[in-house]
């Protein structure tokens, strides 16, 4: 398939919009340089390929220029996310996510690969394990990402996460999902029950403002809730 330049879906600076052409770049090749795995598009085991999102996402986000401040404004009722390009074959959508302090994402698994990065501050990532006998998620361990870290993550139960922000300031990560851009708050996040009882009813609280992406619809219903977790990662 032939490269086409992913459109600017805002308007940056100069600079970050070179940085973001330059990222999808990279993401174009990645899509033409390796041979898709059995279960394309999605590419859940696809190592080569994941590899080469890992390395696009680390040289973009060591891009000093990637977001100006347009993209980096948070929200108090959520964490917000703010769409920076979509491929023109569909085949990716990138995005920048604003952490305030206190905000999280719900624990989902995904329905297609996804990867992203932490370009400023820092995250929590808390991972777990699917079991298929309860149909719930059992949490297994919590590690810390700082600014720098990259993660790549392929479809399915295999991978279930929640992203938070547990320190005292914002925290940025960039994110590139498999699917198009008009598909970005309702492809890509697959909400899971979660087995630990506090953690199930923070989920459960929430539940009426998330729709089944975890894409926020009433965002003043999050607010009300311990953790505030909203919209996807
Ligand atoms: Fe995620």
């Amino acid at each position: 398939m032939k490269s086409t330049a992913a459109a600017p879906l805002f308007q940056p600076c100069s600079s970050a919009r070179a940085a973001i052409q330059r990222l999808c770049d990279h993401l174009n090749e990645a899509f033409e340089s390796t041979a898709p795995a059995g279960d394309s598009p999605l590419r859940s085991s696809d190592a080569a390929f994941a590899q080469r999102v890992r390395s696009a996402l680390a040289e973009a986000i060591a891009d000093p220029g990637l977001l100006d401040e347009s993209a980096c404004k948070g929200d108090a009722h959520g964490y917000r996310r703010h769409l920076l390009a979509a491929d023109a074959h569909g085949r990716y959508a990138i995005a920048a996510l604003v952490w305030m302090p206190g905000q999280a994402s719900p624990v989902h698994a995904h329905h297609t690969w996804c990867g992203y990065a932490v370009v400023e501050g820092k995250l929590t990532e808390s991972l777990y394990r699917w079991d298929e006998a309860g149909a719930c998620a059992t949490a297994c361990r919590t590690q810390p990402r700082a600014a720098g870290a990259v993660s790549v993550t392929r479809a399915g139960h295999a991978a279930i996460h929640r992203l938070a922000n547990e320190s005292g300031r914002r925290a940025v990560s960039l994110h590139v999902y498999g699917v198009a851009g008009a598909q970005i708050a309702t492809h890509v996040n697959d909400l899971v029950r979660v087995a630990e009882s506090g953690v199930e009813s923070s989920i459960g609280a929430i539940s009426s403002g998330l729709n089944r992406d975890g894409q926020t619809v009433a965002p003043d219903v999050v607010a009300q809730t311990p953790v505030r977790e909203a919209a996807l990662t």
